[in-house]
């Protein structure tokens, strides 16, 4: 991937169960695409219980969790690597706030959501949670390294 600047990032992103469903896969990745961010991975994937435990590890004593990782393994989600110039905040920016009734119309939470629990998207929440989730959901080769437009005179 180009490196453009000092804030090249990846993060990792997820669309939770029901996205898929509802139909809903397209229009939330044209959010990130027309934002000028940059797939590196994606791939749909059931995740086992001990992973999304572990993708969750920091809520294991919220009263929550069971919800969640109940939740998070009930279907397929869509798992991806998503770069570019601050990308780490730049995607929870798009996703918009965790809790859907501080989530304004614009965000992808705001605009598809109807309850906290089911918010739709995961996104990485700083760069050592980025490289944590990365690497416990892909393995290094399937993701790709291509040219960014991102470092031309487009964006
Ligand atoms: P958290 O990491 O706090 O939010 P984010 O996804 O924005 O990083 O929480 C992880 C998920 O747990 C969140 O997306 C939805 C769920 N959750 C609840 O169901 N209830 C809650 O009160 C909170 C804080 C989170
Ligand atoms: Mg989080």
């Amino acid at each position: 991937i180009h490196t453009g600047g000092m804030a090249y990032e990846k993060t990792y992103v997820m669309l939770k169960p029901g996205v898929l469903q509802r139909r809903l896969t397209g229009i939330i990745l044209q959010r990130l695409e027309e934002k000028g961010l940059t797939l590196a991975a994606l791939k749909l994937m059931v995740i086992p219980r001990e992973i999304a435990e572990r993708h969750y590890a920091e809520h294991s004593q919220r009263p929550f969790f069971p919800d969640l990782i109940s939740y998070t393994t009930s279907g397929p989600v869509v798992a991806m690597v998503v770069c570019g110039e601050n990308a780490i905040a730049r995607v929870r920016a798009l996703a918009g706030p965790t809790r859907i009734e501080e989530a304004p119309p614009g965000t992808i939470r705001g605009d598809f959501a109807a309850v906290t629990r089911k918010n739709v998207i995961h996104t990485s929440d700083c760069s050592e949670s980025a490289r944590r989730e990365i690497e416990l959901f892909f393995s290094p080769g399937e993701i790709l390294e291509y040219e960014d437009p991102n470092a031309d005179w487009t964006y």
